[in-house]
């Protein structure tokens, strides 16, 4: 069973400034909740109830989301408005909260690593927040499933168009079935002629705790920063790398076309 998972917040966000100067990106919100809400309901439904997040400066809104705002909750007590904080005052409630510091901004693997304290010798989900997923089933409890499965480290992947793959770390590897690929290789942000396919690893992770050794010895490969890809291409070497083509949607909330388009999504939804 696994009951922890990271969430690396650290990032600026700086598709998003102004928005971002002074609040969170995850703290956007799409309709009426923000970014991390959607997460850590993704992670919950999955049954891991702990919350890790690895956090930088101008976090602490993330902090006083998860947390109970006395003043706010004593105004509304007993009005129609009381239930508007159900959903979150459950989440409250069900899952426990630990943070971390990100104190220099080194890539999502560098985030990751510093997440160990929060994690130790646990196999962990990992949730970028800024991919909002969404599905019948939630795709974490979908990659819970396989990991029950194969016992390895296991990443989401989508399709993406060609032209898009350098935004991306893409896989390649020997397909099991239609869903499922034992990955032999993985590269961050590769050109795309230099890209082995067009599966590209989504915000969605469960990682053996191994990753955390290995991260260690790993120089900073794209844009100069420690790269998750990179760590666990010495787990596909090994065979200890399962990609996992998910069944749901998946919203690129890092950027402004993806944020817009959840949003309209989920206004639809309403309607
Ligand atoms: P992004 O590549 O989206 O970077 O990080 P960003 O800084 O959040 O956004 P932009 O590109 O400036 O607009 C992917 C995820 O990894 C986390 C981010 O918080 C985000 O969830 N991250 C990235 C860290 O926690 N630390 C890092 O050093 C880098």
């Amino acid at each position: 069973m696994i009951k922890k998972c990271l969430f690396p917040v650290a990032g600026y966000g700086t598709r998003f400034l102004p928005a971002t100067k002074a609040q969170p990106k995850e703290m956007l919100p799409v309709l009426t909740k923000p970014l991390i809400q959607y997460g850590v309901q993704e992670a919950a439904e999955a049954g891991m109830m702990d919350i890790a997040m690895v956090t930088g400066r101008n976090k602490r809104a993330i902090e006083d989301h998860f947390d109970t705002t006395y003043e706010l909750e004593d105004q509304i007590r007993g009005s129609s408005k009381e239930k508007r904080l159900e959903r979150i005052r459950g989440l409250i409630n069900k899952c426990r909260y630990s943070y971390t510091r990100q104190v220099e901004m080194r890539g999502l693997g560098d985030a990751i690593l510093t997440g160990e304290v929060l994690i130790g010798n646990n196999p962990f989900g990992v949730i970028l927040a800024d991919d909002l997923c969404t599905g019948d089933e939630g795709i974490m409890s979908q990659m819970v499933k396989v990991y029950e499965k194969y016992q390895c480290c296991i990443v989401a992947v989508e399709e993406v168009p060609h032209d898009e793959v350098s935004k991306y770390g893409i896989i390649s590897g020997d397909a099991i079935d239609k869903n499922h690929t034992r990955v032999e290789t993985m590269v961050e942000k590769p050109a795309p002629e230099q890209a082995p396919s067009n599966l590209a690893i989504i915000g969605r992770y469960i990682l053996t705790p191994d990753i955390f050794d290995i991260l260690r010895e790993t120089p900073p490969g794209a844009n100069g920063e420690l790269q998750v890809t990179d760590a666990l291409q010495t787990q596909a070497s090994a065979g200890k790398v399962i990609a996992y083509r998910f069944q749901g949607k998946r919203f690129d909330c890092g950027s402004i076309d993806g944020f817009v388009e959840a949003t309209n999504y989920f206004y639809k939804l309403l309607k």
